[in-house]
């Protein structure tokens, strides 16, 4: 019988349950052992790794977080550390690992797969950046938390007839700024691929809504353009209106997974066990035009990624 692992790497996202519960449930039903690996790729120096039945994986389809436990793990990366996780994976049995996270956990997965383990990524992140896929496991249920949380904001800024900057996470990616921007109707929306103009993009904004006759304002930083707290003072200081700044900071990594970060999980999941089922390592599970499909890694983590610059000037030309 073939033996292959999973694991969960970087930043925990939600949907990541959903996804090794379809490793595990897919891998077994095909006739293959599923080792679970704790603490992303710690596990697998330190042999943190324990065979999984069908009842392994059970409630937790429904559950935030990762069930497996995660890492950033600079011990494994390394030449020394790479080298000592496949002998381990060898020793262990272990003929390919199923790999959830971001891109860096990716580089993790390319540098395993060279040497001699070979590696399926599904790309779980609550940033959906990374380039080959059009979404990632956890996106959804970020951007859902977002926009609830803001909404709150909302409430108390449009009591105070104020404005709130603030900041949603991301890393170097817009995205989750300019969905939940849209979303909550921000006045500006700050990302890093598209530069700004603090009198043009901000100030001038407010001042033309604020003669229509709104009171309160929204604008929503990406952690890529980052500064909260300075913009804040600023927009304050050259508009006299009363101005709070907000980091929602790791709220927006927790919660149950909305429906699609778990048929999304579930369909990746089950895609990348029967790729190595199949006897195909070195891939990347990918969405693409909707579909659930996959890539070659090395490929996949040359690609480059391009923001929605049309739906981001949707946004501003509608909050006016
Ligand atoms: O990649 C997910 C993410 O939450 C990013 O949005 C953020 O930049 C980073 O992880 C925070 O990392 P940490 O949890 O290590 O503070």
């Amino acid at each position: 019988t073939k033996t292959i692992a999973v694991l969960t790497s970087g930043g925990d996202a939600p949907g990541m349950n959903a996804a090794v519960r379809a490793v595990t449930r897919t891998g077994i039903s095909s006739g293959m052992r599923v080792m679970g690996v704790r603490r992303g790729y710690n596990g697998l120096l330190n042999r943190d790794v324990f065979e999984m039945n069908l009842r392994s994986v059970s409630d937790i389809i429904n559950d935030g977080g990762t069930a497996l436990f995660t890492a950033r793990s600079p011990e494994f990366n390394t030449p020394e550390g790479v080298k000592e996780a496949a002998d381990n994976c060898r020793d262990m049995g272990i003929e390919g690992v199923v790999v959830i996270g971001g891109d860096g956990s990716f580089r993790g997965a390319r540098d395993l797969t060279k040497a001699g383990i070979p590696c399926v990524c599904v790309p779980g992140t609550i940033d959906n950046d990374i380039a080959s896929t059009e979404y990632t496991i956890g996106f959804d249920t970020a951007m859902n938390t977002a926009v609830e949380m803001v909404d709150r904001l909302r409430d108390t800024t449009e009591s105070h007839d104020r404005c709130s900057v603030v900041e949603v996470m991301g890393r170097r990616c817009g995205d989750l700024a300019l969905q939940t921007g849209i979303a909550v109707g921000a006045t500006s929306i700050l990302v890093p691929e598209v530069p700004f103009d603090f009198q043009r993009d901000i100030i001038d904004r407010m001042m033309f809504t604020q003669k229509t006759g709104k009171k309160h304002f929204i604008i929503v930083v990406a952690e890529g353009v980052g500064g909260v707290d300075k913009l804040a003072k600023d927009i304050e200081a050259k508009t006299g209106i009363e101005t709070r700044a907000t980091v929602l900071g790791h709220v927006q990594r927790g919660g149950s997974p909305t429906l699609r970060d778990r048929v999304v999980g579930t369909v990746m999941g089950y895609y990348a066990a029967d790729l190595l089922y199949r006897g195909k390592g070195n891939r990347v599970v990918v969405m693409h035009d909707g579909k659930i499909t996959d890539v070659d890694l090395n490929e996949a983590l040359n690609m480059t990624r391009t923001f929605d610059k049309q739906l981001y000037d949707i946004a501003h030309r509608v909050s006016i």
